[in-house]
């Protein structure tokens, strides 16, 4: 296996890279039919690899599946979950190359959807493959499941993975869609925090005034906005939304993990670019992102951008809000209280509405059993170092649907790394890591299956 994995590595390599050239912009209906090819594609390399491969259409992008049952009935069944859809590439010209012509310089690809989650999606075909290739079988029964909607908020895997429990029933889910806590430091994730989004948007006159003839007298839904958003933190960055912290709740045994982990102020702040750092008074970085929830501003939207000057009073503005959960924070709690938080800091003059876009529970990880055991061996030998457990600011909003639908432990072990830049320009995924995510993978099957 760990033969096949190095005389196949260039193809390997080379298949990638042809994933990457499918721009599969889950977000945007003009890429739509890009999207759906990535899944084609998919299905049709998963066959190649040995899985026996299905394309389930939903109401929205497709589920792709890739089955393999010969493990027997008293085998344990592993699921592997990753998504094919990649965020917008925008803005492109600060891409270093395009986007969706992978290039490879000082051992990264470079590309969109290269770390997030293409090349850790595919690793686990490869390793499947190895398996395959070289011994007609798998350790394990697996099903892998790779969806089109993650960036966009999942809203479609739920339903399907109600409707077929039965055929996802599995005793372990793993997932490589996470960051390693530093280059050479094998990680699993031990928490994603939840998602709650939102767009406001303002209104006051019919339509954009003169802002000579009817400035002073009309409501400028920019500043009401403005006054919406800052009435979200006081200056210490604590969030003053009614009832936010209310269901926080934090393991006392995480919060002494984190602490134990190194921090560098100054590489941190090189890797983000930022004059300085800023977050809420009492809490560490590591803590403000992975225990701490947030409420950032995503976007904002009014009046005049264009060149020079226009004299104009807008008639609208709007932006795009999310907040971040951590356990137990409940979307759906945190939308009620978000809606009358907007309510009552509307100024006059205007109207608010608030429109929910969507949402997804904050998780932390069990780390026992055998899934976690199994693990640890797996990737301390692809590594030839000891594991670290870190937390995720990120969300995956199936993770936690998987964990109560399935009832099966899920496993985060990913192979990104800091400054991989996801969802931004020169988007990069370490060739080792895929390489070595690959080796791990095929060894975690090995641990979860006979003799083990
Ligand atoms: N792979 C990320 C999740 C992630 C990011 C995990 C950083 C750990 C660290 C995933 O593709 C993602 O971007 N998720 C979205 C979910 C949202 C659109 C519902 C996110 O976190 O913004
Ligand atoms: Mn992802
Ligand atoms: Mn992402």
């Amino acid at each position: 296996m760990r033969e096949y994995l190095s005389q196949h590595r260039d193809r390997f390599r080379e298949e990638l890279f042809d994933f990457l050239r499918i721009p599969s912009v889950s977000a945007r209906t003009e890429h739509n039919a890009d999207t759906r090819a990535a899944a084609e594609w998919l299905k049709a390399r998963m066959t190649e690899a040995g899985l026996e491969a299905t394309l389930h259409e939903t109401a929205g992008h497709p589920v792709v599946l890739g089955e393999w049952r010969g493990a027997g009935d008293d085998a344990p069944t592993v699921l592997i979950y990753g998504h094919y859809d990649v965020q917008p590439a925008e803005p492109l010209e600060l891409w270093t190359s395009p986007p969706f012509e992978p290039v490879v310089r000082d051992g990264r690809v470079y590309a969109r959807g290269s770390v997030d989650d293409k090349g850790q999606l595919y690793l686990h075909i490869k390793a499947i493959e190895a398996h395959l290739k070289t011994n007609q079988r798998l350790p394990v029964n697996v099903v892998v499941i790779a969806e089109g909607e993650e960036e966009v908020g999942s809203e479609h895997l739920m339903p399907f993975v109600e409707q077929n429990v039965d055929r996802l029933k599995a005793d372990a889910v793993i997932i490589s869609d996470t960051t390693m806590f530093a280059p050479g430091m094998p990680t699993i994730g031990a928490s994603l925090r939840g998602l709650a989004y939102f767009e406001i948007r303002v209104r006051a006159a019919r339509t954009d005034l003169h802002s000579g003839s009817y400035g002073g007298a009309v409501a400028n839904p920019a500043t009401a906005l403005a006054r919406i958003i800052a009435s979200f933190h006081d200056q210490d960055g604590h969030i003053l939304i009614d009832g936010f912290y209310d269901d926080v709740n934090v393991a006392p045994e995480f919060v002494d993990q984190i602490r134990t982990l190194p921090f560098d102020e100054k590489e941190y702040l090189e890797e983000v670019g930022a004059p300085g750092l800023f977050g809420e008074k009492g809490y560490t970085t590591h803590e403000r992102v992975w225990i701490r929830p947030t409420c950032e501003v995503n976007g904002l939207l009014s009046g005049y951008t264009g060149e020079g000057s226009k004299t104009v009073l807008p008639a609208y503005a709007m932006a795009k809000v999310s907040c971040r959960l951590v356990p137990d924070q409940d979307p759906v709690k945190i939308q009620e209280l978000f809606e009358k938080h907007v309510k009552k800091f509307t100024p006059p003059g205007v109207t608010a509405e608030v429109v929910v876009m969507h949402g997804g529970k904050p998780w932390r990880a069990k780390l026992e059993g055998k899934l976690y055991e199994a693990a640890a061996r797996a990737l301390e030998e692809a590594f030839g170092k000891p594991i670290t457990y870190a937390g995720e600011g990120g969300s995956i909003p199936i993770v936690s649907d998987f964990e109560r639908v399935l009832g099966a432990p899920v496993l985060l072990m990913g192979f990104g790394l800091p400054g991989e830049n996801a969802h931004a320009p020169d988007e990069w995924m370490s060739m080792e890591n895929y390489e070595k995510g690959m080796l791990a993978s095929a060894l975690l099957l090995n641990e979860m299956g006979d003799g083990k």
